[in-house]
C-alpha cells in the first residue's frame, strides 16, 4: 500500500478496529522528514550541554519544550487519522523520541502499552512518526494482527538489551511468523493500539533509526494511578476535565514551558511513568 492522504477514514476504522493498527500514511514530505531530523540532531548539541533538568525534560516531554515535536503532535494528517479511530475530541497524553543507534543490540520485547499506564479504559492508539525510514534491518516495529482485543500479563526480565523500563515481556509466547513488519518511508507513520502486541528488532544498519511516538487518547479516559494527570488537547472538546490541559510551547526550551514541565514531570515521575518504556 502506497502512503496516501486520500486514504478513507472509514477504511482506516475498519483496519483499526479488525488488527489493531493501520499503516501507512505519509504526514511529512521525505524533505520535511530530512529537515526534522537535522533540527534534531542540532538540538541534541545543544542538550547535551545543558543543564540536567534541560536534558530531563527533553526526554520526557519533548512536545512540551520544543514546538516542532509540538507541531508533529498537531499534524493535520496525524490528527484526521487518530480522530478516525477515537472520534472527534482527542487529547495528546504523552510523546517520545525513540532512537535506536547504528548497530547496537538494543531491542523492545513483545508488550502492550496500556498495560502500564495506569490509564483506564482502552481509547488510546499511538501514531509512530518515522523520522528516519524504519526497515527490518534497523530495527523498525512488529505487530501481530488482531492481539488488541484483551489484555494480557506481563513478567519482568533481566535482559539488560530490553529497551522497556523493567525488560518485561508477554507472558504468552508469540509466534514470530503472526508479526507484520513495519517498514516506513521517512516522513510516513503508522498507527497501533494500546493493546496491541508490538515488539521491535534491534538496529544492525550503519545508520540511526529516529521515531517519534505520539500517544493519543479520548478524554473519557481517566488516570487510576496517579491523584491528578496531564494533556494537551489537539482536536474537539474535553468534556470531561480529568485531564488539566496544556499550553503549547512558547518556543525552544522557553522558561515558562520548562517550568511547566517541571511540574508535570514531578507529579507523573515515581508514579506511574516509572514502568513508561524508557526513551533512548
Ligand atoms: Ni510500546
Amino acid at each position: 500500500m502506497e502512503p496516501t492522504r486520500s486514504a478513507s477514514l472509514s477504511k482506516i476504522a475498519q483496519s483499526y478496529e479488525r488488527d489493531g493498527f493501520v499503516f501507512p500514511f505519509r504526514a511529512l514530505t521525505h524533505g520535511e522528514a530530512g529537515a526534522v531530523r537535522a533540527e534534531m540532531e542540532a538540538l541534541e548539541r545543544v542538550v547535551a550541554e545543558s543543564s540536567e533538568q534541560v536534558r530531563t525534560l527533553y526526554g520526557a516531554y519533548p512536545n512540551m519544550v520544543v514546538p516542532w515535536v509540538d507541531e508533529i503532535a498537531h499534524n493535520p494528517t496525524i490528527i484526521d487519522a487518530v480522530k478516525a479511530v477515537l472520534g472527534p475530541n482527542v487529547l495528546l497524553w504523552n510523546c517520545s523520541l525513540f532512537i535506536k543507534e547504528p548497530r547496537t543490540p538494543d531491542y523492545v520485547g513483545w508488550h502492550q502499552d496500556l498495560h502500564y499506564w495506569g490509564l483506564s479504559g482502552s481509547s488510546e492508539v499511538t501514531a509512530w512518526v518515522a523520522i528516519t525510514p524504519a526497515t527490518v534491518g534497523n530495527g523498525c516495529m512488529r505487530f501481530v494482527a488482531g492481539s488488541h482485543l484483551k489484555q494480557v500479563s506481563h513478567v519482568d526480565t533481566d535482559d539488560q538489551t530490553n529497551m522497556l523500563s523493567r525488560n518485561q515481556e508477554l507472558a504468552v509466547e508469540v509466534d514470530e511468523a503472526d508479526a507484520t513488519e513495519v517498514v516506513l518511508e521517512a516522513g510516513t507513520f503508522s498507527l497501533h493500539h494500546g493493546n496491541l502486541f508490538h515488539a521491535s528488532h534491534p538496529n544492525r544498519s550503519d545508520d540511526r533509526r529516529i521515531g517519534l511516538a505520539l500517544r493519543y487518547i479520548t478524554p473519557d479516559m481517566s488516570q487510576s494511578d496517579a491523584p491528578k494527570d496531564y494533556a494537551t488537547l489537539v482536536a474537539g472538546d474535553d468534556p470531561s476535565g480529568r485531564f488539566e490541559l496544556l499550553p503549547r510551547p512558547r518556543g525552544v526550551f522557553h522558561a515558562d514551558d520548562l517550568a511547566k514541565a517541571q511540574e508535570v514531570y514531578e507529579a507523573q515521575y515515581g508514579i506511574f511513568f516509572q514502568d513508561v518504556e524508557n526513551v533512548a
